[in-house]
């Protein structure tokens, strides 16, 4: 089954997400057995989506981002364990936008993994060219195989201009041969129009501004199918 998960980055209130939810709960029977769909949203709102889920088995709940360190004195940080008490199943580690604005290291990515690993989570490693090299050597070999996976174009993400599947097969093919059988996903401005041709080189997609309203997003799910 095809994975996709939502990406919400730093979007939506509380009303919002009530909105969100109550529109795609009025067509989703229809598509709960073609695509396992995480929604991840910004840590203040994970209670409010867990609530949400419960009534959606089949949609899974997601976070950005979790803290490098276990549970203890650093101010301001969500430990692993903390966000799989709220029902989070996946977590989003080294995404772009953290390794650029938030200067993330891979070493710090790497520690976000195995604190995520430790506490049960599946961290969704994001990585991107040219520093694919260094972003997997910076974690132990026996972490690669039980995260997945998104490669994430930098010049494609949230410009609406995807990478063209040709160019995207041959990095999906190096991250592969590192990885296993992982999951392997694609992002950056995937779309309803474009979903299908990556549904062919990968496993599943990452997807920030089309999760955003629901009719976009129902329109990629039903591109799945
Ligand atoms: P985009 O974002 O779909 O808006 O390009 C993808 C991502 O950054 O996860």
């Amino acid at each position: 089954m095809p994975i996709i998960v939502a990406n919400w980055k730093s979007h939506k209130t509380t009303t919002q997400v009530d909105e969100w939810f109550q529109a795609m709960l009025a067509d989703w029977w229809q598509h709960q057995d073609q695509v396992q769909v995480v929604v991840a949203p910004p840590a203040a709102l994970l209670g409010q989506v867990a609530q949400k889920l419960a009534d959606l088995p089949e949609m899974q709940l997601g976070a950005q981002d979790c803290s490098p360190f276990p549970v203890g004195a650093y101010t301001g940080a969500v430990a692993a364990s903390t966000l799989v008490s709220v029902g989070v199943k996946v977590v989003i580690v080294g995404h772009s936008e953290r390794r650029q604005y938030f200067h993330e290291t891979n070493q710090d990515v790497a520690n976000k993994i195995a604190q995520a690993l430790e506490a049960g989570l599946t961290p969704l490693v994001c990585v991107d060219q040219p520093y694919l090299a260094a972003q997997l050597a910076a974690i132990p070999d026996e972490h690669k195989a039980k995260c997945w996976w998104a490669y994430e174009p930098l010049e494609a993400i949230g410009l609406g201009v995807n990478q063209p599947v040709a160019e995207v097969e041959p990095v999906v093919k190096e991250l592969r041969a590192a990885v296993g059988q992982a999951p392997i996903l694609y992002g950056g401005s995937v779309s309803a129009a474009n979903i299908a041709e990556y549904l062919t080189i990968c496993q599943g997609a990452l997807v920030g501004g089309k999760s955003l309203e629901p009719r976009d997003f129902e329109a990629l799910i039903v591109a799945v199918q």
